[in-house]
């Protein structure tokens, strides 16, 4: 058998509203890693959690402490804190990361109860996704690595129309109604931790359509701590420079309204970070190996690893414009700073025991 050090679970947390991406952000990072990841086998079938060969994914709705009908009778949404389970939270991940299997609870989406835990074992890479993984100050010193999917207000209206009203058929009121519902509890408990967040990837209405309201076209960026471990932004042309780029001609095929991309340091809350920004969407996928050849410290591991993967997964929500290939980008990120803290540690093998 493996013997297994403490400590050998990197941790990465994922934010985000719900609807926001995060199960199309995970699927490309999975496969990043090299594997898709999937549900639990002979297990409870409405389980939230994804594994595959190097990583587990768990939902934190799974430490929800109020089920549907609690959160009724207290009158709290899922996203107030009183109705999370934080220190179950905090123990969990941190038994997970010290190398300790856990019975973790199973939230169930479909009824709305608290089912039986599972057992989770210690992967390679945890993934903690769902509504406050920096929430809780105990969990977020856990975290090797953070990411915030911030997705602007009309651009949420946009994609919640796009799925409630096709695919659930709900009305335009009510979804509009449940979002303002939201609003509120958002604003005072998921918003703000975005501030923690080592990558931000913000996704904006379009610049290049003068007074679009239609949330096709997007802008993206993606907001880049500086001075993060095992962690170098990627940057545009030269590193730290100020840059505006508009790649279409030659040899890339623009239609309306065009690419413009845009690079350059700026700060973010307290901290200085770098920005990469996209604004349109590609034509062509296959064309996109010419921005990733301007594009340095992608952390690929072949030329044309970036536009490989986003060939792909081409038929993911995103995959012609910045979410899905800043989604690609930060998944390559993750694996080299995966790949640089195991390296630290068989470098270290002293310390690791003494810890
Ligand atoms: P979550 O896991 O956060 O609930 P999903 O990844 O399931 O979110 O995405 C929810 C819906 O939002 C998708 O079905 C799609 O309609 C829309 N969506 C997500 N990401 C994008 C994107 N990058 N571009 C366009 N639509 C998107
Ligand atoms: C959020 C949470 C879910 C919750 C949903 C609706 O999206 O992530 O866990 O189920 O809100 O909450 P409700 O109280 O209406 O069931």
């Amino acid at each position: 058998g493996v013997i297994r050090c403490a400590g050998d679970t990197i941790v990465i947390g994922l934010a985000a509203d719900s609807g926001c991406g995060k199960s199309t952000f995970m699927r490309r990072l999975t496969s990043v890693f090299g594997g898709a990841a999937e549900p639990p086998k002979g297990g409870n079938p409405d389980s939230n959690t994804l594994i595959s060969d190097t990583t587990t994914v768990i939902c934190l709705d799974d430490y929800h402490s109020l089920d549907r009908t609690g959160r009724k009778v207290e009158g709290v949404t899922a996203l107030d804190p009183r109705a999370n389970n934080f220190d179950l939270m905090y123990e969990q991940v941190k038994a997970l990361k010290d190398g300790t299997a856990v019975q973790k609870p199973i939230y169930n989406h479909v009824s709305g109860l608290l089912d039986p835990p599972e057992l989770i074992k210690p992967p390679k890479i945890l993934v903690i996704e769902g509504l406050h993984p920096m929430y809780d100050e105990r969990v977020r010193d856990l975290l090797d690595f953070s990411i915030y999917l911030d997705i602007s207000d009309d651009v949420k209206f946009a994609w919640k129309i796009q799925r409630d009203m096709a695919e659930r058929g709900h009305s335009l009121e009510s979804i509009k109604a449940s979002i303002e519902a939201r609003k509120p509890d958002f604003d005072a408990y998921i918003d703000p931790q975005k501030q923690y967040a080592d990558a931000v990837i913000e996704v904006l209405p379009t610049q290049l359509i003068p007074d679009d309201n239609e949330g096709k076209v997007l802008r993206v960026k993606l907001i880049m701590k500086e001075g993060v471990k095992y962690f170098s932004p990627v940057y545009l042309f030269d590193e730290g420079s100020t840059i505006s780029w508009i790649p279409c001609g030659r040899k890339l095929t623009c239609s309306y309204p065009g690419i413009k991309f845009a690079y350059g340091p700026d700060s973010y809350y307290d901290n200085e970070v770098s920005v990469l920004e996209m604004d349109g969407q590609f034509d062509r996928l296959d064309e996109l190996i010419y921005v990733e050849s301007h594009l340095s410290n992608i952390s690929t591991k072949f030329y044309g690893e970036i536009t490989q993967q986003m060939l792909k997964h081409a038929d993911f929500p995103g995959s012609n414009n910045g979410t899905g290939l800043f989604q690609t980008i930060v998944g390559l990120k993750i694996r080299d700073l995966f790949e640089q803290i195991t390296a630290s540690r068989a470098s270290a093998p002293l310390e690791a025991t003494k810890a």
